[in-house]
């Protein structure tokens, strides 16, 4: 089997000094943290630049130097990445802000930016030899598993809270998962998880817990990078649920520095809730390094409906780092944003979006985003995976 490129070495913990070896099967540190990947950086610059990418094309594994998988036969791919950066036309210049764009994610396989995780994820759990995959999840990180477990030929065990929207579970069961729907948030599923994997034998994909995901994820911070001519943007503004696209990204834009393609400031980073379930925000305007459990998580971006995450202190360093912000938004303004960003800009959102869409205004309003700031709002996934939820709330709050 022909190798990949990769330069990547070895796991590393951002919480202790504990490496780990790339062959290990492996969740979380001992230490009980999150693992990231470490690169030999020298070796990639070598390899691959501005230059040579401009000369690639397809999706994120078009970056496959910076991304972990060794051998080309096990990247399991449904050609995710590469998504459209849409500069506003109406939005943004009806607000005086004239370089605001969508990076539109719903375009991806399965209607998320979770493909990228899991594409990278499944593809390393193929390559060692792992075959039983399992995950909790809010909806669009479920779908993906299933639809990349099904490329690989593995098995995947999907966990959601029962109020999850129903397309997620529909095509879970179309792509041969194993399904289970439990009552309360994304943390019971959780915690369901856990138990399976301990005494049936599954493998955790679950955000985090699983290394390769946020590698995945972090391929949207390389992207917009060469999109923008390797310029970053001065603002990115993510919803927040567990945190790996954030995180992943905070993280592209530091390999960038080292690899010589980016130079100057980095982008604030605002981490966008709803006002139904804020724990980064809380622990954010609490001064606090990790987030408390929130407790009765409601909101209808099922993907923000997350009341715990274990990377909550790599979320919070990164928007501090940055010198960004944890804002949240009503279930009002993130949905009167969705149908905003339909109607005006043609980009039918998952609720998470209109939420993005809202702390735009807001920052705009409160100074934080200059006129001429360059911001990039991400339009995590589509809104056809809601199609129950945006109907509903076209009939007024609660209904
Ligand atoms: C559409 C959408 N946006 C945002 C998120 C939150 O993503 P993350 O877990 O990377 O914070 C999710 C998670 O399920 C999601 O489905
Ligand atoms: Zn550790």
């Amino acid at each position: 089997m022909s190798t990949t490129g990769s330069t990547a070495t070895e796991l590393y913990c951002p919480k202790c000094p504990e490496r780990y070896g790339l062959d290990r099967i492996i969740n979380l540190c001992t230490c009980g943290s999150p693992l990231l990947v470490d690169y030999n950086y020298d070796k990639a610059a070598g390899l691959i630049g501005p230059e040579v990418l401009s000369r690639r094309t397809g999706s994120m594994w078009k970056y496959v130097e910076l991304l972990p998988v060794q051998h080309e036969g096990n990247i399991v791919t449904l050609s995710e990445g590469d998504t459209p950066l849409l500069r506003s036309k109406t939005i943004g210049p009806s607000l005086n802000l004239l370089n605001l764009y969508f990076k539109d994610e719903s375009v991806n396989p399965t209607g998320s930016f979770k493909a990228r995780g899991m594409s990278a994820a499944v593809s390393r759990a193929k390559e060692l030899g792992i075959e039983k995959l399992i995950a909790p999840t809010a909806g669009n990180a479920g779908s993906a598993l299933a639809a990349y477990a099904a490329r690989a030929g593995l098995k995947s065990h999907i966990i959601m809270p029962r109020e999850t929207p129903k397309p997620f579970m529909v095509d879970c069961v179309y792509h041969g998962a194993t399904m289970e729907l439990v009552e309360g948030s994304i943390k019971h599923c959780g915690e369901l998880a856990a138990k399976k994997v301990n005494s049936e034998g599954w493998f955790s994909m679950a955000t985090l817990k699983e290394p390769y995901r946020i590698e995945g994820k972090k391929t949207m911070g390389y992207e917009i990078a060469e999109q923008l001519d390797w310029k970053l943007p001065d603002v990115i503004i993510y919803p927040t649920g567990g945190g790996t696209g954030l995180i992943g990204m905070w993280k592209a834009f530091a390999e960038m520095e080292k690899l010589g393609w980016v130079t100057g400031k980095k982008p604030k980073m605002v981490s966008v809730q709803s006002e139904g379930c804020a724990p980064i925000v809380r622990a954010f305007e609490q001064g606090k390094t990790e987030a408390d459990l929130w407790e009765n998580p409601q909101t209808i971006a099922a993907g923000l409906r997350v009341p715990g995450a274990i990377g909550d202190f790599l979320i919070l360093q990164a928007v501090r780092e940055s010198g960004g912000l944890a804002v949240t938004v009503t279930e009002k303004e993130l949905v009167d944003d969705t149908r905003e960003l339909a109607a005006r800009e043609g980009i039918f959102s998952a609720p998470e979006g209109g939420a993005v869409v809202a702390t735009v205004k807001k920052l705009l309003a409160s100074g934080f985003i200059e006129p001429n700031d360059t911001v990039i709002a991400f339009i995590t996934g589509s809104g056809y995976k809601y199609l129950d939820t945006l109907e509903a709330a076209l009939r007024g709050p609660g209904s």
